[in-house]
């Protein structure tokens, strides 16, 4: 259990209780937050957002649409990553 907090910036845009094996865009259709998506596979990087705390997925190995710097920066895939437990997302990726 926990809950799922989408932000940007300091503006809480919606948020949805954490529901197991879920990606974050389906999150986010959940909690009325819409996250860009285009592949949706992990490569082309239009879905990734900014983990502010708790813990998302990352894909073994890391997918084109990140790298090793990005992710250190608090980058994920909102089409692949699936949270757990408490999480609280800026919307916008970290760079
Ligand atoms: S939609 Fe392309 S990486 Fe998520």
């Amino acid at each position: 259990m926990g809950l799922v907090r989408f932000l940007r910036g300091a503006k809480l845009l919606g948020q949805t209780q954490t529901m197991k094996g879920v990606s974050l865009v389906e999150h986010g259709q959940s909690a009325n937050v819409e996250i860009p998506t285009n592949c949706t596979s992990g490569n082309c990087g239009a879905c990734m957002v900014t983990l502010l705390s708790g813990e998302v997925s990352l894909p073994e190995p890391l997918t084109p649409g990140l790298d090793e710097e990005i992710v250190a920066d608090g980058a994920r895939l909102g089409c692949i990553g699936i949270p757990k437990g408490d999480v609280d997302i800026d919307i916008l990726p970290p760079i």
